[in-house]
């Protein structure tokens, strides 16, 4: 091909990619001096004006002369807003990358120009696959492709490699034939407020607190698969780890807060949300700061979260159908939960529940479904 007279135009009206020009190096080279792009992606640091001048006018002409890789200018509000890239492409396999000006993220610029790039290598250059990579953490990139419909994510650890360092890499991918939209659900983690408590998403800060909480004698009792004794950096993996299992469709995890002083008092999830015949149920799990308990804290979070499983994944909640909350045939405190919030107790499961130190209890399991709700 040459360049820049071959390089096909796509638009959707709203986003432009079209060939690189050298009013495009001073541009690129300031977004290259931006903290979160350096962050995410492999370019050099100290990023040098030599390196935008040798990436624009060598680099990607080459790559669309040699046909080893199609970079195009996003264009969008009349003006260069970043770069996205095919690479690769042998066998009909190939991977995209892509960067944006920070003042232009959060419009949904990257989504449309990420379905335009794909559109192309599966039209314009009969790929049968493309694959985004990113490294662990890069959440807002790992949106923009599962809004584009890659799927199939997987996590590698120490697949990437960022300037001479080996990080943990997410890689996840798109077929010809398949559609460019979401897969599964990206569950939000909506603050929920009521009866003097306020359920959010759980933050850094929380983390003295979890672990407080999580090294408890009584939680370590009847949540018997946690660590013993549990970290500081178990209560951090904890946190970090509940935006994944979000992003997943998984799960989603609360911070219990006093509603006055923004206080961790707890912590309350609903998971097994991706159920592989049946997506429609929920688990409600939980377990408190023993500095809160016995103030019906729990009761009135789990009223809160079973309000918004049942509501419409349209309306912003999880469209349960069935709620279910296991515990131990001999944790009445548990049960009282359930029990107060209209569940009814449908199973007890003969030595289920396993015990730290190698005993069973027998397990209750108490179950709403969406069908009794409203009648409450
Ligand atoms: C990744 C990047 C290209 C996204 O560009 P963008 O135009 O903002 O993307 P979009 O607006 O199409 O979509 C971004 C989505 O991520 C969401 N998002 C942003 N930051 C997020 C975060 N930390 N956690 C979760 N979601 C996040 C946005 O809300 C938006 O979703 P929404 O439209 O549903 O609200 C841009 O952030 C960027 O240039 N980052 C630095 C370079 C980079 O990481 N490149 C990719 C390397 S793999």
């Amino acid at each position: 091909m040459r360049f820049p007279e071959d390089v096909p135009v796509l638009t959707d009206g709203v986003v432009t990619l079209r060939a690189h020009t050298a009013d495009d190096v001073d541009p690129a080279y300031r977004i290259c001096q931006d903290p979160v792009m350096q962050q995410w992606t492999t370019i050099p640091v100290p990023y040098l004006q030599e390196h935008a001048v040798n990436f624009l006018t060598e680099v990607v002409p080459t790559g669309w002369r040699e046909n080893t890789m199609w970079a195009w200018a996003i264009e969008y509000d009349g003006r260069y807003a970043g770069t996205i890239d095919l690479g690769d492409g042998e066998g009909g396999v190939g991977e995209v990358g892509f960067a944006l000006a920070p003042e232009v993220r959060g419009h949904g610029v990257m989504t449309r120009a990420l379905k335009l790039a794909v559109r192309y290598a599966f039209d314009g250059l009969g790929w049968e696959r493309v694959i985004w990579r990113a490294f662990v953490g890069n959440y807002a990139s790992r949106r923009v492709a599962w809004k584009a419909g890659f799927r199939g994510l997987v996590t590698i650890p120490g697949g990437g490699r960022q300037r001479g360092v080996r990080k943990d890499e997410w890689v996840a991918s798109v077929a010809r034939d398949e559609e460019l939209e979401p897969q599964g659900n990206w569950w939000t983690v909506p603050e929920l407020d009521g009866g003097g408590i306020r359920l959010r998403a759980l933050r850094d800060s929380d983390a003295q607190r979890v672990m407080e909480a999580c090294n408890d004698e009584r939680t370590q009792q009847w949540l018997s698969g946690m660590p013993s004794p549990y970290t500081l950096d178990d209560a951090k993996g904890f946190i970090a780890g509940r935006q994944d299992t979000a992003a997943s469709g998984e799960a989603v995890a609360w911070a219990i807060a006093d509603a006055a002083t923004d206080e961790l008092l707890g912590n309350v999830s609903i998971f097994a949300l991706k159920g592989r015949h049946d997506p429609t149920k929920g688990e409600i799990g939980y377990w408190m700061h023993p500095e809160a308990r016995g103030r019906k804290v729990m009761s009135t979070a789990v009223e809160l979260v079973v309000a918004h499983a049942f509501r419409p994944i349209e309306d912003g909640g999880l469209g349960r159908r069935r709620l279910v909350i296991r515990c131990a045939d001999v944790n009445p405190a548990s049960a009282h939960v359930a029990e107060v919030n209209g569940f009814t107790r449908v199973a007890n499961e003969r030595r289920a529940d396993p015990r730290r130190d190698g005993s069973y209890d027998n397990e209750f399991t108490y179950d709403l479904l969406a069908d009794d709700y409203p009648a409450r």
